[in-house]
């Protein structure tokens, strides 16, 4: 049905499951959420299709408990889990017969379930209920419910979720839009989705419209100042349309979570979850929510069909990003997001190593966490080689082709030889256009970048520059014209200065500007960073809570780097106490760092 189509596509080394000869096409999930004991339970019913003679199904779990399987009928059938291999979990094998066309899998979940944070109240903003949610992506949906967790694998779903009254529950399908009494609620995904889009919240949480299809879920104190900071949804939403076609899942709303959240934002279909920390209080993290709609093209609709493949889903949602932020704010302010999008490339570039493979747009990850694929290169690299393909194509040209694209392969999978094989017949093997200066194949199966990427200029950023020129140069910092900067401008600037300065450097422009008691998050992670390599006190008291407060890795692990070169005691004191209050995502590559400390 909608599985991967293209024939003799390299399996997925991140699944057990064998598609070819037995697969899920719907999920029916009957679910208890228990705050007592940290576990979800029940039922999860498949339905399959199978191949003729085909005498058993597999799916992946990680520490799942399971309790019993039945067939259609309800009869008990054979199953086992398989042997535990590193980042994968077990296989669970069920014996099916020639007339099964259903599986029914009791379940619970273990406190092993590293997709699920439970928090306390004192974790949420309202202190009065604990809160619990998932992240699914990239394989940890087999951490709280068995499933064939392969991307390249789309189901549809309805769920039974019962949690206590008081709360409301909200999954990645269509939503209640607020509590009942009973605590039972309802979900369908009409649409097949791969499983690391399948996504629960649960909370004391409150939902206010954006419009007549786009709104947002908060917890109560927060609901308002989440509502002000994305106006800009609904218009959003209408550019994307207008780029790229119509938006085809039926509404499009946003979680904010709690601060603990592991990532920036995650795509969940018809709810995507965001980070509080994108609140600045003047709308300019948003492009952070134009990333994660896009994402309902790229992503949602044609899907990387392996890990292998992320490029695919990342490096045209940065790219269709960008776009839309260019469709409501103009050139400039896209301009400003690409150059610093180049600049986080180099770094990651340099960081990697010229030679690196993990800097080819197609990565190797078999026998690797595919968390090891989440670098900028998939992001940014991803994104370069499509305005190197805009830049050569022409950008009328350019879009009719991704039009298609996303519309000729909604609900499947795409891998990245098929990618290059449409792209040359569509675009670069038409006359006009030239497959030569392209080089697909050097951008993506070779490391670094190739020579022909655009010149990419923003015209804001070149008074930015020249101020950073004169601030090297010695020039006070009263003499900066940065009152009126932009997020984005700031950025651009301390990235300019770089960290090398000293502690009387930082004074001077704390004392002017007030770095330290930023409310602007990604401002504040770089000011912080600087201020631990340069021994700069001032910011010891906001880097100890925003540590203590903040889950976002992104954040956490250049700062703890930065820390353990610094100061390793106090890198090691700070994370014991701030551990408690992040996500499974975080801790594992955080503790990875403190064990190398020494
Ligand atoms: N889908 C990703 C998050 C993700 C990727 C989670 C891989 C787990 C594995 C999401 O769309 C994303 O890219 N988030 C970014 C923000 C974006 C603006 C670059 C993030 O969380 O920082
Ligand atoms: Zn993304």
């Amino acid at each position: 049905m909608s599985q991967t189509k293209q024939h003799n596509a390299a399996p997925d080394p991140h699944t057990f499951a064998q598609p070819q000869s037995a697969v899920v096409t719907h999920l029916d999930l009957d679910i208890t959420v228990n705050f007592e004991t940290k576990t979800i339970s029940g039922c999860a019913i498949y339905t399959l299709a199978a191949n003729l003679g085909v005498t058993e199904i597999v799916f992946d779990t990680n520490g799942l408990h399971i309790e019993q399987v039945q067939l259609n009928d309800r009869t008990k059938t054979a199953y086992h889990l398989g042997e535990e291999k590193p980042f994968l979990g077990r296989p669970l094998i069920i014996t099916i017969k020639p007339n099964t066309h259903q599986v029914f899998i009791w379940y619970s979940t273990t406190h092993t379930a590293a997709a699920l944070q439970w928090l306390t109240p004192e974790q949420t903003s309202g202190k009065k209920y604990p809160f619990l949610f998932s992240q699914s992506q990239a394989i940890l949906a087999r951490t709280w419910l068995p499933c064939q967790d392969s991307p390249g694998i789309r189901f549809t779903y309805r769920a039974r979720v019962q949690v206590p009254p008081t709360y409301l529950a909200l999954m990645s399908a269509e939503n209640p839009q607020q509590k009942n009494s009973t605590g039972l609620y309802t979900f369908t995904q009409n649409r097949p989705i791969p499983a690391y889009l399948m996504a629960l919240a649960v909370g004391d949480l409150k939902f206010k419209a954006l419009d007549e299809r786009t709104g947002i879920y908060a917890e109560p104190d927060q609901l308002e100042v989440a509502y002000q900071e994305f106006t800009q949804l609904p218009t959003m939403l209408a550019a994307a349309e207008n780029l790229y076609g119509n938006y085809l899942w039926g509404r499009y709303d946003l979680l904010l979570l709690p601060p603990s959240f592991p990532f920036g934002g995650m795509e969940n279909p018809m709810l995507t979850f965001v980070t509080p920390t994108i609140i600045a209080g003047d709308q300019s993290l948003t492009s952070l929510v134009a990333h994660e709609l896009a994402h309902s093209w790229s992503g949602n609709l044609v899907t990387n069909a392996t890990w292998n493949d992320f490029w695919l889903n990342e490096g045209f949602t940065v790219y269709f990003e960008r776009r839309i932020m260019e469709a409501i704010l103009g050139k400039d302010y896209a301009d400003m997001l690409k150059v610093l999008g180049y600049q986080d490339l180099q770094n990651t570039l340099a960081e990697l190593g010229p030679e690196s493979a993990d800097t080819c747009l197609k990565l190797n990850l078999e026998n690797r966490d595919p968390n090891e694929g989440l670098t900028e290169i998939a992001y940014e690299k991803g994104n370069y080689f499509l305005l190197a393909l805009e830049e050569q194509v022409g950008r009328a040209a350019f879009d009719d082709f991704i039009r298609n694209y996303f519309q000729e392969h909604a609900f499947q999978a795409m891998n990245t030889e098929y990618f290059i094989s449409y792209l040359q017949e569509k675009l670069l093997l038409q006359p006009n256009f030239s497959n030569e200066q392209v080089q697909p194949e050097a951008w993506i199966y070779k490391p670094s970048l190739p020579d022909n990427g655009p010149k990419l200029n923003s015209k804001l950023f070149a008074s930015v520059q020249e101020q950073a020129n004169l601030w090297q140069q010695n020039i006070p910092a009263k003499e900066l014209p940065a009152q009126n900067w932009s997020t984005q401008e700031w950025l651009y600037f301390l990235h300019l200065i770089g960290p090398d300065l000293n502690a009387a450097k930082m004074q001077e422009l704390d004392q002017e500007f007030n770095l330290t008691n930023s409310g602007n998050s990604e401002i504040l992670a770089v000011w912080l960073e600087y201020g631990i390599k340069n021994k700069y006190e001032a910011i010891n008291i906001t880097l100890k809570q925003f540590l203590e407060r903040v889950g976002r890795r992104k954040f956490l692990v250049p700062l703890y780097k930065q820390l353990i070169q610094q100061n390793a005691e106090t890198a090691k004191q700070i994370y014991r106490q701030a551990r408690p209050n992040y996500h499974a995502v975080a801790t594992s590559t955080l503790d990875v760092l403190m064990d190398n400390v020494n």
